[in-house]
Parts: structure tokens; sequence; C-alpha cells
């Protein structure tokens, strides 16, 4: 049974689809059954491709993203994933409170999963210029790199 894997963070348009980008690369080079989407806790930009600063990014390493669309957090996700994976503390919280009761996911946060760096966030680069999602890139790459290592 393949692991199936929800990276989350607020809008779906920065961070969480470059994670899911950097996730399907990490498993890719692993050759490993995995199915993998993202989604936002927030519902404004439902249907739009990833912020053009997200796909610049990505396309800088070798990735094509303009054909993701974003998506809403469902109450079907908790039981159709086996993770669910947040950018960010306040959307780790968002998550906890909608988690029904039977839901199976287990939640975590991206950099729990990166040695020495449990319990932080993926800083919210929407705000922010170039640098800041060049850091956003290395931050969800070491992330699902992690990932894919736990996993195998
Ligand atoms: P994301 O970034 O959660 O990484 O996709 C954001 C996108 C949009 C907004 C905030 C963060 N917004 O406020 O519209």
């Amino acid at each position: 049974m393949p692991h199936r894997i929800l990276f989350v963070c607020l809008g779906n348009i920065c961070r969480s689809p470059l994670a899911e980008a950097a996730m399907r690369r990490a498993v890719d080079e692993r050759d490993f059954a995995v199915e993998i989407e993202s989604a936002g806790t927030g519902e404004w930009h439902v249907g739009l491709p990833p912020d053009e600063r997200a796909q610049a990014v990505a396309r800088t390493y070798g990735i094509e993203i303009g054909g993701y669309r974003a998506r809403q957090v469902t109450l079907a996700d908790f039981t159709a994933f086996d993770e669910i994976v947040a950018m960010d503390a306040d959307n780790l919280s968002a998550l906890e409170a909608m988690r029904p009761t039977e839901a199976k996911a287990r939640l975590s946060l991206l950099l729990d999963h990166v040695s020495g760096r449990s319990g932080q966030s993926v800083v919210d680069p929407y705000y922010g210029g170039e640098a800041d999602f060049e850091t956003t890139w290395a931050d969800v790459d070491a992330g699902a790199r992690a990932l894919a290592k736990a996993l195998l």
C-alpha cells in the first residue's frame, strides 16, 4: 500500500505546493510508491495556480509547478491520507481543530521531520521577496528529503 501524504499551508499557493514538488522529487529519486497532494486551510486561492514567485523558485531547481491548482483541506482528507504535514503552527492548530474523531491521519509539522528543527514553522513568504522564497524552498526540500528517508 502506498503512503499517502498531504502537505498543508494557508493558501496552497506558496509553501505547500513547493513541499509537494520537493516531495515528488525526493520520492522520484528513491523510486518509492507514494501519493502526494497539497491543500490550504484557507479558501481564498482555490482553483488558482501557485504564486508566480513559487513557480519561479521551483523552476530554478528544475521543477515545473504551473499546472498545480489550489484546493482547500476537506474532512475527507483526514481518512484519505496517512500523513497530513502542516507548514506552520497556525495551520497545524487549524487541522487539529477540524480533525474528525475517527480520523486516522497523523498530523505533524514538516520541520518536525528534520533533525534539530522540531517544532519550527516554514515561514510564510507571501509578503516577502525572492530571498524568502529561496528560504522556503530550502526548508521544504530539507523536510521532504527527511520525510522520504523516514518513510523508506
Ligand atoms: P501559503 O502563502 O500559505 O504558503 O500559500 C500564503 C498565500 C496567501 C496568503 C497568505 C499566505 N494570503 O493571505 O492571501
